[in-house]
């Protein structure tokens, strides 16, 4: 299944104390990821992407607005959204299938179920001949393939993928990115994808929302037609980014 997001108003604050008064980190958002869109969200460091991603997925707590998935209010994290990281965040002292099975574990599913989600998925990431072996036995690449098998095997709505290809190398990044549009195509997943990539965002997305200054907002907005890159397109994006 997928899902449509949106975001509603949406502003988050930072560090409120008592003695002191909240950072606002995203101005008051509106925006609407339509289910099965494939969007990159675009900016510079700093400016709130991971916040944003971070508010969708039921981590970061909205200080005013909300995010709805599917019509309904995000209050927390749940199985309906997966997401990936830069770091791969595996634990060391599980296989590959036993990192996806534990994930599974929260949602009450019996063994043999989570057993053949994860193998399903770890074949789907191209791993099926290493689901065995532990995450020091694989490549930087091969073990965000488990990530992203991990996040799948929950079979969610919506997937949320923070910077997940910024520490690979530029050839698995390039065979990463194809295996996660083949994903997407397949599953048809509501994608949202945060990058500070230009060329990345462009490779990947059906849409590209640039995001930028401080509180981040939302800059602009942009449909990526498909077929060959658009010089004039990146070249408009660059402009709202300032590296034009
Ligand atoms: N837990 C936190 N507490 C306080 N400030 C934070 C926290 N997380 C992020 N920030 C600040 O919020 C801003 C946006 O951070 P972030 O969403 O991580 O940006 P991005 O992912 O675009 O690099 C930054 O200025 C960062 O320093
Ligand atoms: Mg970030």
């Amino acid at each position: 299944m997928s899902r449509a997001v949106r975001l509603e108003g949406l502003a988050v604050d930072y560090g409120r104390t008592s003695r002191r008064a909240a950072v606002p980190v995203l101005d008051r958002t509106d925006l609407e990821f339509p289910a099965g869109s494939f969007t990159a969200l675009l900016g510079p460091s700093g400016c709130g992407k991971s916040t944003l991603l971070g508010a969708v997925a039921g981590f970061v707590r909205p200080a005013a607005g909300r995010v709805a998935v599917g019509g309904t209010q995000v209050c927390g994290p749940g199985p309906d959204r997966g997401m990936v990281f830069q770091q791969y965040a595996l634990f060391p002292w599980r296989t590959a299938r036993g990192n996806v099975e534990f994930a599974l574990k929260r949602f009450g599913l019996p063994r043999t179920e989570r057993r053949r989600r994860a193998l399903a998925a770890l074949a789907e990431v191209g791993l099926a001949d290493g689901v065995e072996r532990y995450p020091a036995q694989l490549s930087g690449g091969m073990q965000q393939r488990v990530a992203l098998a991990r996040a799948l095997a929950a079979e969610p709505d919506v997937l949320l993928l923070d910077e997940p290809f910024g520490a690979l190398d530029a050839l698995t990044r390039t065979r990463m990115q194809e295996l996660l549009r083949r994903l997407w195509q397949r599953t048809g997943t509501t994608v949202l994808f945060v990058t500070h990539d230009i060329d990345e965002a462009l490779a990947l997305a059906e849409r590209v929302v640039v995001l930028g200054g401080t509180p981040g907002r939302v800059l602009g907005d942009h449909a990526v037609p498909e077929g060959p890159a658009d010089p004039a397109l990146r070249a408009r994006i660059a402009g709202h980014l300032g590296t034009g």
